[in-house]
């Protein structure tokens, strides 16, 4: 029921008659209005999700279906922005897995574009250091690189990755054990030190 109606906004708001069956590029237009044009984010608590890594993408969804990391209500950016606000819980729990397959693919294919965001050089000097010691490993090509599997941070929206980074320490998300020795090593200012190198990435 509230996949039919969720299409049928979509539908609505793309001004063509509702289908039978969701399409993927239905469905996206619907993910875009809040992860921005062809899933390139223009919101800072937002990220992007073009050139995510298809299995990452999958990952990431049926983690939110089940609930198992923070999804924070979140008001549409563009389209119609008087959609009620939702989360991507909710949003994951509306997706078939042949969606989230569809979904995946799609944004996968389309090419990661890094945003442009104000940072400072001191911190994001202080930031390198810290990810060429403790990231580069597996967060390759400062971290853009699409073949780790590991997101991407490089170029990434640095409110979401300050988010992340919360989400990680308290353990409301849950992480690789490698990575948690990494990350619990890093003090407040590292943690900050590495958002504004991502955020230099442009
Ligand atoms: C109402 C706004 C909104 C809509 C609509 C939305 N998202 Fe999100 N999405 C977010 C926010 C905000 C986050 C950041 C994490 C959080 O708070 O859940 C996010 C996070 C994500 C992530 C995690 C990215 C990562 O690197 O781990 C993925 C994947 C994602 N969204 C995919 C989608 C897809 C696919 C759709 C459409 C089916 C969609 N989103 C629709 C707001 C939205
Ligand atoms: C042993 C490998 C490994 C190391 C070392 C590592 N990471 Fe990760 N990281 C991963 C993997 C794998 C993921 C994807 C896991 C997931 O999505 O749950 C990830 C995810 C992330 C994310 C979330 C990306 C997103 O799209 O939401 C951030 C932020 C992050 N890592 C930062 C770091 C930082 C900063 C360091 C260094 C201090 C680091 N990682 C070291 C493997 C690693």
């Amino acid at each position: 029921m509230k996949r039919i109606f969720l299409f049928v906004l979509s539908a609505l708001a793309l001004g063509i008659p509702a289908l039978a069956s969701a399409n993927v590029d239905a469905l996206m237009q619907e993910c875009n209005g809040c992860h921005g044009d062809n899933g390139v984010s223009q919101s800072s608590d937002v990220p992007t999700i073009a050139g995510l890594a298809e299995f990452v993408h999958v990952d990431a969804l049926f983690i939110y279906q089940d609930e198992a990391r923070p999804c924070a209500e979140s008001e549409y950016r563009q389209g119609d922005t008087s959609r009620p606000a939702t989360s991507m819980c909710a949003i994951a729990a509306e997706l078939s897995e042949d969606d989230i397959d569809a979904l995946a693919a799609a944004y996968a294919a389309l090419p990661y574009v890094k945003a442009k965001q104000d940072f400072d050089a001191d911190k994001a000097a202080a930031g390198k250091d810290l990810h060429d010691q403790h990231c580069d490993r597996c967060h390759s090509e400062e971290g853009t690189n699409p073949d780790d599997e590991a997101g991407m941070l490089g170029g990434q929206q640095m409110g979401y990755l300050r988010d992340t980074f919360a989400a990680y320490a308290d353990g409301s998300r849950e992480q690789p054990g490698k990575m948690q020795e990494k990350l619990e090593a890093l003090s407040a200012d590292d943690v900050e030190a590495l958002v504004h190198y991502y955020g230099s990435v442009q």
